[in-house]
């Protein structure tokens, strides 16, 4: 398995439903790593930008309006895999067909406010992360990786 970088984005719901906090401590208690994290108003043009594959589709005004409406919590997690684990633990785009135990099977309703964003490929986590963090993430070792490897 390879190691992995992936972008992971919090939504304005899930920042206000105060979800913030259990979403990290689950990827934490997977085994993977913070490497970056910030809380952020996002403007328009980053919006556009980082749903711009989407902005033919009938809901992109609606995502833009959603996704800049109040801050988001955005990070960037490191493990093996890390970008298929994050996105198996998230669930299905649309929480009404989202398993139980996964965050939008327990947390969702709705595809409009579906809590939490993850890269879906190595190409868009290297593009989500240049984007968000300019590349920018720590280096570190934590003793309980040897208990993980
Ligand atoms: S995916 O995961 O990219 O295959 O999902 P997709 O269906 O292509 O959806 C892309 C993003 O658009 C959001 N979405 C919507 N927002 C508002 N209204 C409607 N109807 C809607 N349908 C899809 C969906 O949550 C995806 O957002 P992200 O942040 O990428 O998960």
């Amino acid at each position: 398995m390879a190691v992995e970088k992936t972008f992971v984005m919090v939504k304005p719901d899930g920042v206000q439903r105060g979800l913030v906090g259990e979403i990290i401590g689950r990827f934490e208690r997977k085994g993977l790593k913070l490497v970056n994290a910030k809380l952020l108003q996002v403007p328009e043009t980053l919006a556009q930008s980082h749903y711009a594959e989407h902005k033919e589709r009938p809901f992109f005004g609606e995502l833009v309006t959603f996704i800049t409406s109040s801050p988001v919590f955005a990070m960037v997690l490191e493990g093996d895999s890390a970008i298929s684990v994050a996105r198996n633990m998230m669930g299905k785009t649309n929480p009404v067909e989202s398993a139980p135990g996964t965050i939008r099977g327990d947390y969702g309703l709705t595809i409009g406010m579906n809590i939490i964003h993850g890269s879906d490929s190595a190409e868009s986590a290297a593009r989500e992360i240049e984007l968000w963090f300019s590349n920018e993430t720590i280096a570190y070792d934590k003793a309980v990786d040897v208990w993980l490897a």
